[in-house]
């Protein structure tokens, strides 16, 4: 497969990048065209950034699975189109090829047609990272369900909370997850998330791990079990549905600064055409490469850049079950050795942890194949991207550091290997299509280099969200208005004197915790259910591996005297409510907390003590009561 889209040198990416911003229909039309449609689309954009209401390809019809699996069978039928390492080095791995994906994703889509499943349908899918994940997604988008992918770390509450926001019947989960030494009790999970959700109607379960589970008669049946149904009818090829361009394609849940996540609603037409895009040009991939990325898939970076971008591009993707140090700190070099892997693509928080165990694990590695290497999740502190320069990539690949989000569907900003240069901690460039603009604290775009401003993008791009999940007003108080006829990401940006962008980090009360997303006042909200707590206020720090950490000020009715069982209960409470993942770092019991006259918490307080920043509280004098804060300092862990 070839990609004429594909930018190959400096000039071609201006050129690219002025037609896009001079004719930007044109633009889309012509990487459009180079996919399979059932139907073209009578018109490529309709738009307002008011309301929201963003439209691409309208009227185009088509169908995803057509676009990632069965347009490469003839002349690629053969090749890899996933390849499965096992969390444990001594498991047989996997290799499923084009034709191979095609039928275990016809046979699915069966499985769910038996079970009830129509076009239009939410179906959940929890799941560990094994090739049945993406072949799930595939099936669902196979027959024009809209297919909700939660993170295996998530609790029975969260996913009860998404699976009720959904209003999804179906879920497709495992008995268990491997993940390094332990197993995760998937189906378990489920059981508990659904006491809550009667309107589930159907669970399937593949066997992974052996762990015992309970089936409830009616409502759960097992995955093998269901395939060996169709295989004995011998149905004939589902045919691929036809999808509108606009139909959602999936839904995401993502934190924001305020209440529960939010179900962010991506396309059929506009994902597809914008996500494949951006792959083959920023990761410059060619024909052939393993790309590995190592984001597990519950999250928008495995969605995009382990299924649906590199199997539209027919490339080849190396997906991963189990953790970057088990059973140790070389899993990920025995990877890239044994695949050969060409373009790796991880977060800093990855390689800070790998960075710490120093260069033994490195030892023997092969890492020869390597051509590219990539970032994504946060911003990458400097000692981490040079490590990564020196010792993985050997100075001999590019590295871009790739800055998008969950609303995205795909990489705005980053340099693309090898053609326009790098620089580190910087994401530097827009792709062509996205028209960055940095925002002054009254609206106002700031216009020149050497400035730093609230990054915002004042034009649409294919594959951006179009609403939040039943809750269109959600969506355009989050995004859009902040700053009129604008998309506001939420984060912080400065542009230097050559127009290259760096990400500062969140501007609002979102944290960013090992790459994952998190809300404080989700966390805030977490903390508050344990009985014994009065108040709390969350805030970040800089944290040496996870890039934030998260510290909780909490007021407790009565701390037992056992200081750290306290502060274990709260640990649960929260695993229990959000999952492991939001687990405060530091809990600080304190009498009070920094309030003005109006009741409102002081975070940028809390924040500066939580830095360590005690020099530079400035002004507390407007505080109800400043000695809570001499007392917070105090107690500061
Ligand atoms: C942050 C992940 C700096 C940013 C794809 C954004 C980054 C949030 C970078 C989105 C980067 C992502 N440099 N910061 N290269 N990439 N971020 O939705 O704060 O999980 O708003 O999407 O991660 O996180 P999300």
């Amino acid at each position: 497969m070839s990609y004429p889209f594909q930018i190959k040198s400096p000039d071609e990416y201006n050129k690219a990048y002025k037609q896009s911003i001079d004719d930007p229909e044109a633009f889309w039309a012509a990487v459009a065209e180079t996919f399979l449609w059932k139907k073209k689309w009578d018109k490529v954009l309709a738009w307002n950034f008011r309301e929201p209401d963003v439209k691409w390809f309208i009227n185009g019809k088509l169908n995803i699975t057509e676009n990632c699996i069965d347009r490469h069978l003839i002349s690629s039928g053969d090749k890899p189109a996933i390849i499965w390492e096992p969390n444990d080095p001594k498991e047989e791995s996997r290799t499923l090829t084009y034709s191979e994906l095609h039928y275990s994703v016809n046979q699915f889509a069966h499985v769910l047609r038996n079970n009830g499943v129509k076009k239009g349908d939410r179906v959940c899918i929890y799941m560990g990272m094994i090739p049945e994940l993406p072949i799930a997604m595939l099936a669902c988008a196979r027959i024009g369900a809209i297919h909700s992918v939660i993170f295996g770390g998530f609790s029975a509450q969260s996913i009860s909370d998404r699976l009720q926001d959904a209003g999804a019947e179906c879920i497709i989960t495992c008995d268990g997850a491997y993940r390094g030494g332990k197993d995760i009790p998937l189906k378990n999970v489920i059981d508990d998330a659904l006491v809550t959700c009667p309107f589930v109607k159907k669970v399937i379960v593949y066997t992974r791990t052996h762990t015992p589970v309970s089936m409830t008669k009616g409502r759960d049946v097992w995955w093998g079990d269901e395939i060996k149904k169709v295989e004995e009818m011998r149905y004939a090829e589902i045919p691929a549905e036809e999808m509108d361009a606009e139909d959602p394609l999936f839904i995401l849940y993502t934190s924001g600064s305020t209440g529960k996540p939010k179900g962010v609603v991506h396309t059929s037409g506009g994902y597809m055409v914008y996500t494949t895009y951006s792959f083959v040009n920023v990761f410059q991939y060619q024909p052939g490469d393993v790309h590995f990325c190592t984001a597990d898939i519950g999250w928008i970076t495995g969605h995009t850049y382990i299924v649906y971008s590199v199997l539209c591009a027919g490339g080849t993707s190396l997906m991963y079950e189990g953790l970057p140090t088990w059973p140790d700190a070389g899993r990920f070099w025995d990877i890239v050795d044994k695949y050969k892997v060409n373009i790796l693509y991880t977060a800093p928080t990855a390689i800070r942890s790998l960075m710490a165990y120093g260069l033994e694990p490195l030892k023997g590695k092969d890492l020869s194949s390597l051509k590219v290497l990539g970032t994504v999740g946060e911003p990458i502190n400097e000692e981490a991207w040079q490590w990564y320069d020196e010792h993985i990539g050997k100075k001999k690949c590019p590295i871009v550091d790739t800055w998008w989000q969950t609303e995205n569907g795909g990489i705005l900003i980053s340099n693309m290997a090898g053609i326009t240069p790098s620089k580190p901690s910087y994401a530097t460039l827009p792709l062509p299509g996205i028209q960055p603009a940095l925002m002054d604290e009254h609206g106002k775009e700031i216009e020149g280099n050497d400035v730093s401003g609230n990054l915002c993008i004042k034009f649409p791009w294919p594959s951006m969200i179009r609403t939040t999940y039943g809750d269109h007003e959600r969506c355009r108080v989050n995004y859009f208005a902040s700053y009129p006829d604008m998309y506001f990401t939420g984060d912080g940006c400065y542009r230097d004197s050559n127009g290259n962008y760096r990400i500062t980090g969140r501007v609002d009360d979102v944290l960013n915790v090992s790459g994952h997303r998190i809300g404080t006042a989700e966390v805030e909200n977490a903390i508050n259910m344990h009985t014994g707590v009065i108040e709390s206020a969350v805030v970040g720090y800089p944290h040496d591996v996870k890039g934030q950490g998260i510290y909780a000020f909490v007021i407790f009715d009565n701390v037992h005297e056992d200081v750290e069982l306290s502060r274990k209960d709260i640990m649960q409470t929260v695993s229990r409510v959000i999952g492991p993942i939001a687990k405060p770092d530091k809990i600080q019991f304190v009498n009070g907390l920094p309030k003005t006259r109006s009741g409102k918490i002081m975070r940028r307080i809390l924040r500066k003590i939580a830095e360590g920043e005690m020099s530079s509280l400035g002004d507390t004098s407007t505080l109800l009561d400043p000695g809570v804060v001499d007392e917070i300092v105090k107690g500061k862990i």
